[in-house]
């Protein structure tokens, strides 16, 4: 946004310091809510840290999720280069979002406990734009409504996610569109339940990477410009779905190390067996056919 954020006092070259009411910043922004969201739950010093990395990491749950969100009705109408360019904004905004495990990566179990029992039975499981995420790459599952039963509008939120194509959905029937043969119990799947892989769909994948050489412009941070040739823009949108599986792995595995040094092998505060637990969540593949594909190219 500008920072240009008012008009400057006649003849002044400095900036408008009068104002009726709120800011004009602040109005936009609203950092007084934002800055006043940090509701501490011990005396621990490095609590503060912990609480701010979780919520700015919702914040990023939530950019992303809203460009998955534009890629994928990009594809339902056939726009190819929106849904890449908004795909290729969230390369960058996972690279962000994954550099933000910084503060908490050196945390020692001495440091964790000190707030670590006033977090009760609070766990990043939980949260539910993570789980609107997971739902757009595929990994739909039902039984994750369940802990959000007692909060309407997110419950709400999550069962039209649940219900609808995810992002990879979308990318498979845009592949049929174009000619490419995705069987139909793949395009009929029931969309409230993960995706399996299938072997029909690692062999069109396979088809794509095998017609041609990608250019210089495909990948991450590349810019969607000029026409492409039909099939050209799906290898170079199955790069970027590459590139966002290879982050989404980078964000479970940052977050399995930054556990394992923090509690060992200790439960997690959510119930689970904790970093056993995360190992087998962390192991999973997304957008599995883009991977195994590349064996038979
Ligand atoms: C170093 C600090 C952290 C530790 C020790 C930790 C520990 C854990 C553990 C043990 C679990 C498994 C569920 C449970 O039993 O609680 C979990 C899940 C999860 N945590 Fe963390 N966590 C940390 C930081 C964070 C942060 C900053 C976020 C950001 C939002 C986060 C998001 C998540 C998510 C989304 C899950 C569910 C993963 C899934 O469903 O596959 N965690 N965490």
């Amino acid at each position: 946004m500008s920072h240009d954020l008012g008009a400057t006092e006649a003849g002044s070259d400095t900036p408008n310091l009068d104002f009726a009411g709120t800011t004009p910043y602040e109005d936009y922004v609203q950092a007084d809510v934002l800055t006043h969201l940090q509701h501490l739950r011990s005396d621990d010093p490095g609590e503060m840290v912990f609480l701010v990395t979780t919520q700015v990491m919702e914040l990023w749950f939530t950019v992303i999720v809203h460009e998955w969100e534009t890629a994928s009705a990009a594809l339902r109408r056939d726009d190819v280069p929106t849904a890449l360019d908004a795909l290729k904004r969230s390369l960058r905004e996972m690279a962000a979002l994954n550099d933000s495990w910084r503060p908490l990566s050196g945390l020692t179990p001495a440091q964790f406990n000190s707030y670590r029992g006033s977090l009760g039975e609070g766990s990043g499981f939980q949260s539910a734009m993570y789980r609107r995420m997971e739902f757009l790459l595929g990994d739909k599952s039902a039984s994750m409504l369940v802990p959000h039963r007692g909060a309407p509008r997110v419950h709400a939120e999550l069962e039209k996610a649940l219900h609808e194509p995810s992002l990879y959905d979308e990318v498979l029937r845009l592949l049929a569109r174009r000619g490419h043969p995705i069987p139909a119990e793949v395009l009929d799947r029931d969309l409230t339940q993960r995706y399996e892989p299938s072997s029909e769909v690692e062999a069109v994948w396979t088809a794509v990477y095998g017609a041609q050489e990608i250019g210089p412009a495909a990948g991450q941070g590349a810019p969607a410009d000029g026409p492409v040739a039909a099939d050209a823009e799906l290898l170079r949108l199955g790069e970027v779905l590459t590139d966002v599986a290879e982050l989404v792995w980078r964000w479970r595995n940052d977050h399995l190390t930054a556990t394992r040094r923090a509690m060992g092998a200790k439960t997690g505060t959510g119930g689970s067996a904790g970093v056993a637990w995360l190992e087998k969540r962390a192991g999973k593949t997304v957008f599995p056919e883009l991977w195994t594909a590349r064996s038979h190219v």
